[in-house]
This record gives C-alpha cells, sequence and structure tokens, in this order.
C-alpha cells in the first residue's frame, strides 16, 4: 500500500524573525515549501499528499504554490492549528475524511521546513514501517548536549545514546490515530509525533539518516540550506 504524506508547514517561524513566513521563503527562487513537496511528488511509493499551513493563508498558497508548481500528488491545503500537533491532527481528519485510514497504510509526516531530505532514504523508512508500525529518521547528535533549567546545567546525558530526531516519521494509520486519541490531556504540545506514539506505549524504531536533511530554523539555516542544495545540483549536473 502507498503511503500518504502530511506536510505541517503551519507555524509562524518566530525564530527566523523575518516577516515572511519561513516556509514562504525563497531558496533558488522557488519558495522553501515547493522544494518539500517537490521531494514526494510523484514517488512513486506516495499515493497523495497534504500540505498543512495557516488557515489565513491558504488561498496565498493555492495560488503561489499549488496552481505554480502544479503538483500532482497533492490532494488539497489543510488548514493547520496552534500546536504543531493541531496542525498533524488536522492533517488526520483529513485523510480520514478521503478513506486513506487502512488500519496499515504507511502515514508518513515531514516538516514543510526539511527541504533537503534524501528520498533515497524513503524505500527504507517505508519497509521498516511496515515491519515495525513506526519508524523516524534522525541523526547521532554531534554537539553534547546538556539539560539546563534556569541557566544551570541539571543534567550532562552521555552523548552515545542521544540522537537528533528528523522527519520523515511514518506509522500505520492505525498507530499514529490511537497515539493522537490517547493523548494525556495534560501533556504539554509535542514536537514530534513519534514522542505521541511512544507515550502511547509503541515501539519507534529509528533510521539512521543524513547531516543534510536539516529544518530551517534561523537565518544561518537558510544560508546553509542554500549551499547545500548549490552542491547537490552542480553534482548531478
Ligand atoms: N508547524 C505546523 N503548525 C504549527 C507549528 C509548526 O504545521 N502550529 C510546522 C512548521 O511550519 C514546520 C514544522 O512544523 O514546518 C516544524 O516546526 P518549527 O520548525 O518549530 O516551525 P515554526 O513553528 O514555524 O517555527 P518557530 O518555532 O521558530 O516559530
Ligand atoms: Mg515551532
Amino acid at each position: 500500500m502507498k503511503s500518504i504524506v502530511l506536510i505541517p508547514a503551519a507555524g509562524s517561524g518566530r525564530r527566523m524573525g523575518t516577516t515572511t513566513s519561513k516556509q514562504y521563503l525563497e531558496l533558488q527562487g522557488k519558495p522553501l515549501l515547493a522544494h518539500t513537496i517537490a521531494l514526494f511528488d510523484q514517488h512513486p511509493q506516495v499515493e497523495a499528499i497534504y500540505p498543512i499551513v495557516p488557515a489565513d493563508d491558504r488561498e496565498y498558497c493555492q495560488r503561489e504554490i499549488l496552481d505554480r508548481y502544479q503538483f500532482k500528488s497533492v490532494r488539497r491545503l489543510i488548514a493547520g492549528g496552534s500546536e504543531r500537533q493541531d496542525s498533524v491532527r488536522n492533517g488526520l481528519a483529513a485523510l480520514i475524511e478521503d478513506g486513506y485510514n487502512q488500519p496499515r497504510r504507511p502515514i508518513l509526516i515531514h516538516d514543510g521546513a526539511r527541504p533537503l531530505f534524501n528520498t533515497d532514504l524513503l524505500a527504507a523508512l517505508l519497509k521498516s514501517i511496515d515491519a515495525n508500525g513506526a519508524c523516524i529518521m534522525a541523526v547521532p547528535a554531534k554537539d553534547t548536549i546538556k539539560q539546563v533549567i534556569q541557566g544551570q546545567i541539571v543534567d550532562s546525558p552521555s552523548r552515545d545514546q542521544l540522537w537528533q530526531a528528523q522527519t520523515p516519521q511514518g506509522f500505520h494509520f492505525e498507530i499514529l490515530d490511537k497515539a493522537f486519541h490517547l493523548q494525556a490531556s495534560d501533556e504539554g504540545p509535542s514536537t514530534d509525533d513519534a514522542a505521541l506514539v511512544a507515550a502511547a506505549g509503541y515501539a519507534v524504531q529509528v533510521l539512521a539518516g543524513e547531516d543534510r536533511n536539516i529544518k530551517i530554523t534561523t537565518p544561518a539555516d537558510l544560508l546553509i540550506a542554500a549551499a547545500l542544495l548549490d552542491s547537490y545540483q552542480e553534482k548531478s549536473a
């Protein structure tokens, strides 16, 4: 069964600090979100793509992204919510409406702000989702990570066991759906979907990804992404 891709892109990009939300900033003359959608469009293992955007930006996204780039697999734009997980929840509701809720249907969730994922890794990710029900891309932490409270170190976890979560993160529909239903109301919002799925008691596999799959968060990330894109295009030219 082919996968469905939810692309949460309904944030405001506060840390980027630009007046234009970061998902619309251009890289090589093309909006970041269009780069991200293009990664999955027409991939042989992708059935449908749902970009999730701020409710007030739907017309803008229709015009500047969907009409302009004519993606083949985008079903429709979904309005996001105030937290990332609200946005994903809205995406989940949409794919249920459209009948993509078979229990073992692979649902991939990929940040709109990660335009550099290497889709050569998708087949391995989908294979693990098929076998295990839940798998995410991640890379081993390069820096030493500290837990800091009020400016002071309270913990220095051993770097050997620390990984940085990336997306795509993929789950069988029934697992993702159950995790969203079971979500404890007293929990703060999680910044990734694997946290919800793990909290619901499921084992989540981790597949080693690539450093290039950065999340564009600050202005420095945009410069790095531009340089990476240039270098890949030179290689393929
Ligand atoms: N996202 C979303 N809905 C939200 C918040 C975030 O769909 N309510 C999306 C973002 O658009 C982004 C991805 O989730 O593609 C990862 O979030 P993040 O990098 O934190 O983006 P922003 O929330 O936009 O940035 P910031 O936290 O700096 O405001
Ligand atoms: Mg955010």
